[in-house]
């Protein structure tokens, strides 16, 4: 399958950011975003004329959490550091720096970890710290150090255990030990910029406006008068994509809303009004629930309902695709997907080109059966930066907030083997869950908020009568990323509504249980 992707001039005169593997790698890329400034992460790997095709005002060595004195240690193509382009070396990017360019660097006698005391060497003249006060609280994580600094370097920083900053103005190139692109870092903002608009002289020029019309320009050409499709999720990603291309070449997209009968309650019809009503986008509803149920039938195993519902809307997917094929008149060349940067950048990059690219499977892996080129407009952007795009887009915030929906949907959240009847219990559950969420003015601070049905009977009392009945348990986190998760503190109120409502008027459920576990070492859904 081609890409079919071309550079937005945006995307010019950024930054570049050599992965060496560290854990702020995507940070500090974030971080210079922004500023306004675009930046495109590569392995350290990549050659010199791939970091030229973005014109870069500057380049940046990420951290890592390898020594230099490693025999595996990543490194990367030492004119990097005579490109003439300016360099900016974090931690282990220091540390390669300084080897390279014959300093010494000592492995760790003692490890600095977490936050140490910064003291600047020249009085504020250093050109990354100008401005700045002499004396900051930083966030380090290193083993090795730099002991001796390279012939024409100095320098400009130290903590109590090493040299934490240096710098040689002439060719351009300066490093820190510690993290600026992390919060804890006083002032790390500030030394970005510094870096960005003193030293590389980068235009802050990288702007959702921006990118919405030259992303509009670039795929109105690449189309041409040919023909679009897109599988529509309800989720922000698929949608904003969507939008993207809707506005670059109008009903020449169509758009494919799945309802595989695992959705909310009234989701696959209000999703479809809001989309045709609200938005103008040309969308076929394909109600698909039976097929979807029938194949999950008898099955109880997680992965296998994920496989087996991915495998479906791949067949439903292409049925649609074929059958809107026939019915019109141009060809379909393309198909739309919401892949976004996190899924492209290779997870193991510093192993180098011949290292896997993380699997993406937006739509469980389509485009490797079908004819179609594919148009990924959101493939050079985070998540909060999809968001403001959906903005630029005056998108809905019923969309551009809406809380992360698995894409197997209600099936890992129906234990056990979904049948009608328990999908249908869980929905009204939900909904309540989700109700008193919105009424208490919460859906916003939260992450997810949501009902699982077990399949589990308890006994309870109702009028006279014992009930025998399911259990519902109501999950609700608080995170940033979904990579950890913490149990909302709810108020006891909500919490006795939303119990009370459930076991009142959802048939069938005599009792609601709270769900406190954190992540890790739990995790957000229960299948
Ligand atoms: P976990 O349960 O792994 O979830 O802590 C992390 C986040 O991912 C969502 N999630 C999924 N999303 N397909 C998806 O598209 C899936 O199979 C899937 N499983 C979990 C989950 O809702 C949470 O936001």
């Amino acid at each position: 399958m081609k890409k079919a992707n071309t550079r937005p001039k945006s995307e010019l005169g950024g930054v570049v950011v050599l992965d060496f593997g560290g854990q702020y790698t995507q940070l500090i890329a974030r971080r210079i975003r922004e500023q306004q400034v675009f930046s495109a992460i590569l392995p350290c790997t990549a050659n010199l004329e791939e970091m030229r095709s973005y014109e870069p005002a500057g380049i940046i060595l990420s951290g890592g959490p390898s020594s230099v004195y490693d025999r595996e240690a990543p490194r990367c193509d030492p004119d990097v550091l005579a490109a003439g382009i300016p360099v900016l070396g974090i931690c282990y990017g220091m540390q390669w720096i300084a080897k390279t360019l014959g300093g010494r660097v000592e492995p760790a006698g003692r490890r600095e970890y977490g936050r140490a005391h910064f003291r600047a060497e020249t009085q504020g003249q250093a050109e990354l710290f100008r401005g700045l006060p002499g004396s900051l609280s930083i966030w380090n994580s290193h083993g090795d150090h730099v002991l001796a600094v390279p012939a024409g370097f100095r320098t400009t920083g130290k903590t109590e255990n090493a040299i934490a900053a240096i710098e040689n103005t002439e060719k351009a190139i300066h490093a820190v030990q510690f993290h600026p692109e992390v919060k804890h870092t006083e002032q790390g903002t500030a030394i970005l910029r510094n870096f960005l608009f003193q030293i590389c002289r980068a235009e802050p020029k990288w702007s959702g406006r921006a990118f919405v019309e030259e992303t509009t320009e670039a795929i109105r050409r690449q189309v041409g008068d040919r023909q679009a499709i897109c599988a529509l999720s309800g989720g922000v990603d698929s949608t904003v994509a969507a939008a993207l291309v809707h506005r670059a070449i109008g009903d020449r997209l169509t758009n494919v809303f799945v309802n595989t009968g695992l959705l909310r309650k009234d989701e696959f019809e209000d999703t479809l009004k809001m989309y045709r009503e609200r938005l103008g986008l040309h969308v076929v509803g394909v109600d698909a629930s039976d097929r979807f149920l029938a194949r999950l039938q008898g099955i109880t195993d997680p992965e296998e309902k994920r496989k087996r519902i991915g495998r479906e809307f791949i067949a439903v997917f292409a049925d649609q695709a074929e059958r809107i094929q026939k019915e019109k008149s141009h060809d379909i060349a393309f198909l739309v997907q919401g892949t976004l940067y996190p899924d492209v950048i290779e997870s193991v990059s510093v192993k180098g080109p011949s290292a896997t690219i993380k699997t993406h499977h937006n739509v469980g892996g389509l485009p490797e059966k079908m004819p179609f080129s594919l148009i990924e407009p959101l493939r050079d952007l985070f998540k909060d930066e999809v968001r403001r795009i959906g903005r630029e887009l005056s998108l809905p915030d019923e969309i551009l907030l809406k809380h992360p929906f698995p894409g197997p949907g209600l099936a890992v959240r129906v234990l056990g083997e979904v049948t009608r009847a328990h999908l249908e219990t869980l929905r009204d559950a939900d909904a309540v869950v989700r109700e008193e969420i919105r009424k208490a003015g919460l859906y916003e601070k939260i992450w997810q908020a949501f009902a699982v049905l077990l399949p589990v009977r308890s006994v309870g009392v109702m009028g006279d009568g014992r009930t025998y009945g399911l259990t519902i348990a109501v999950r609700v986190v608080d995170s940033d990323d979904a990579m950890t998760a913490d149990w909302s503190r709810l108020p006891a109120e909500v919490l006795e509504r939303i119990a009370t409502r459930i076991v009142n008027e959802v048939t069938g459920v005599t009792r609601v249980v709270y769900d406190i576990t954190s992540k890790p070492p739990g995790t957000i859904e229960w299948e």
